[in-house]
């Protein structure tokens, strides 16, 4: 395992899945019952923005530190956005920013004290620094545990509501086999929970069958996000998030973010973004 979150914590890949993960947070939170949320591949939990390995890639400065800086934008983007940007620390007072929460830590700064959390992470060293960041938290258990096996193992959650983020590194060329298996073999177990997964749009034709696979296996509900930044440099440019069950509200939310952060994080002329339904209602789209 070499992948280290470190390199890439508040890139613009991290800043459109945690905004989107706040939203669906932020529903769950409108009703008193509690829920839970299982994060099968959790990172760290909170990173140093000042570290060495965030130092040799400065993505961070092209996705969070956007957004410092941004100003005059439509009203009903920023009501939307403002609870992620509180939540990563980017306020009025125009501190610079020093450190960057994982989706752990944002997860544990909207849960109640009611709710409850689990948290996988295999890496050694990862994994004992997650342990360390939630040590005195009752309402969190993080595991040094393949977030597969997890994913599994917890389904379904007493609570009967809640979210799971499946956020793998995409490092091993059989990682979207397993991840259809155990996303399939969780959701046949709780075909009501809100699932988040999230991956990199390398190939136009690996997204295409990631959703005629959702298709063919009876999901039903499927919002598909994706987001490319467009430009020159190498590396990442473009991701996508495909939502099972979305909170009703989320695809109009969606409408209103994405146009605006498209713009924000835009590294070339090409930049654009895609809004659809991977499946609705036990129908494919296209
Ligand atoms: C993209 S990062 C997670 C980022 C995190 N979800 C966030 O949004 O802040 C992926 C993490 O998965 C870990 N990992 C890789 N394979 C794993 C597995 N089978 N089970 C659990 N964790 C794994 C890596 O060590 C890495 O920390």
């Amino acid at each position: 395992m070499n992948y280290r979150h470190s390199f890439h914590a508040g890139n613009f890949a991290d800043v459109f899945k945690h905004i989107f993960i706040v939203r669906i947070l932020l529903y769950l939170c409108l009703k008193e019952s509690p829920f839970r949320v299982i994060d099968t591949h959790a990172g760290e939990g909170f990173y140093d923005l000042n570290c060495e390995e965030a130092n040799r890639t400065s993505e961070w400065r092209h996705g969070v530190g956007r957004l410092r800086d941004f100003k005059g934008i439509d009203k009903s983007f920023c009501d939307l956005i403002q609870p992620y940007l509180c939540c990563v620390g980017i306020n009025e007072n125009d501190q610079p920013l020093a450190h960057y929460p994982g989706s752990p830590m944002i997860a544990s700064r909207f849960m109640r004290q009611q709710d409850r959390a689990i948290f996988c992470e295999l890496h050694p060293e990862a994994s004992r620094l997650l342990r360390r960041q939630f040590a005195h938290d009752k309402r969190i258990k993080t595991l040094h545990l393949d977030g597969y096996l997890g994913l599994g193992a917890f389904m379904p959650p007493k609570e009967r509501r809640g979210l799971v983020l499946i956020d793998p590194p995409f490092e091993q060329k059989d990682e979207i086999t397993r991840l259809l298996s155990s996303f399939l073999l969780a959701y046949r177990k709780w075909p009501t929970g809100i699932y988040v997964i999230w991956y990199p749009i390398k190939d136009p034709d690996f997204d295409r069958k990631l959703c005629a696979e959702f298709f063919n296996n009876n999901i039903t509900r499927t919002l598909r996000l994706s987001l490319n930044i467009g430009g020159q440099a190498d590396g990442l440019k473009n991701t996508g998030l495909l939502i099972v069950n979305p909170p009703f509200t989320l695809e109009d939310e969606a409408q209103e973010l994405m146009p605006f952060l498209t713009r924000l994080l835009a590294q070339g002329e090409d930049a654009g973004y895609q809004i659809d339904w991977a499946v609705r209602e036990g129908k494919i789209e296209r």
